[in-house]
């Protein structure tokens, strides 16, 4: 169902790779709530050629750009205002990668160059993206830069390795250039705690089917979807949120409160 929440509101998407995509949802939806759009995505993930299919569905336009280069994201900033005519209401940085996990490297023994690519491409790049937005100033006031974050920025989870403190540093960036962009422009930056979900990056992290159902047991309401996901970014770039800023809102079912469930009693007890 739509609700005309984002009628009249342009943003830039990063990070719609294929279907299964947090950010090809979020794009759905918002084209539904009556946003205008630009696409992004890294150079290397453009030529895989979903993101077209995408873009014709939402009459959006596509601009490549790797999200770790100040100069990219200069070019993105300055044409996705050329395109959608005035400054962005919001941004959805939708974007995450480990070397280390592609390659399966355990915790102990982490590449430490790799290491600097993660944290680069998955926490670094949302402070570029906002500083960006700031040196360009193409935020309009009252809008809303959001990120996709996971629980493994506080709790323990083994195989999700340098991508535990790259969520940290993620988190803590919102925080930090939150209150920056609040004194600056109204503008406020968040990021949401995602259940895990069934996508590209999700599945790349070892074991991950385990902690898939192990959360859905885990959370009274089930492990939420990137349907589910996608609206919750939506009321969060939506006028009904304006005074929500610097935070890191768990999107997860319950899991983050629940101690355990009667179903991993169950399972342990079999
Ligand atoms: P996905 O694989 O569909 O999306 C990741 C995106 O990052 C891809 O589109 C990829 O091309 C993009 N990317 C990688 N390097 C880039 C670069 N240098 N410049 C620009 N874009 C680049 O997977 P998903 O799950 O939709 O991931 C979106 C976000 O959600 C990520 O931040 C991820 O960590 C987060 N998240 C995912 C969860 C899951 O279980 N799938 C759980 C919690 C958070």
């Amino acid at each position: 169902m739509a609700y005309n929440l984002l009628q009249g509101k342009k943003g830039i998407i990063f990070g719609a790779l294929d279907e299964k995509s947090i950010a090809w949802k979020v794009a759905q939806r918002a084209r539904e709530e009556g946003a205008e759009f630009v696409l992004t995505n890294a150079p290397l993930a453009m030529r895989m050629g979903e993101i077209k299919k995408l873009a014709e569905e939402c009459q959006a336009q596509i601009i490549p750009a790797d999200a770790t280069s100040v100069e990219d994201l200069t070019n993105l900033f300055t044409q996705s205002q050329e395109i959608l005519g005035g400054k962005i209401d919001f941004v959805l940085h939708s974007i995450g990668m480990s070397p280390n996990i592609r390659k399966g490297k355990s915790y102990g023994d982490l590449n430490y160059e790799w290491f600097q690519k993660t944290l680069d491409v998955s926490a670094l790049s949302f402070h570029k993206v906002m500083h960006v937005a700031e040196k360009l100033d193409a935020m309009n006031e009252w809008g809303s830069i959001l990120a996709l974050s996971y629980i493994a920025a506080q709790r323990v989870f083994p195989d999700y390795t340098d991508m535990a403190q790259a969520k940290a540093m993620l988190e803590s960036i919102a925080r930090s250039y939150g209150q920056r962009f609040a004194k600056l422009k109204k503008v406020r930056v968040n990021t949401i705690s995602q259940s895990p979900t069934k996508t590209t990056a999700g599945t790349g992290v070892g074991g991950f089917d385990a902690f898939y159902d192990y959360a859905d047991k885990m959370s009274p309401l089930g492990n939420a979807s990137a349907e589910d996901c996608a609206n919750y970014c939506l009321t969060l770039f939506s006028d009904l949120t304006r005074m929500v800023t610097m935070q890191n809102l768990l999107h997860d079912g319950g899991f983050s409160s629940v101690g355990i469930s009667e179903e991993i009693v169950a399972q342990m007890s079999k």
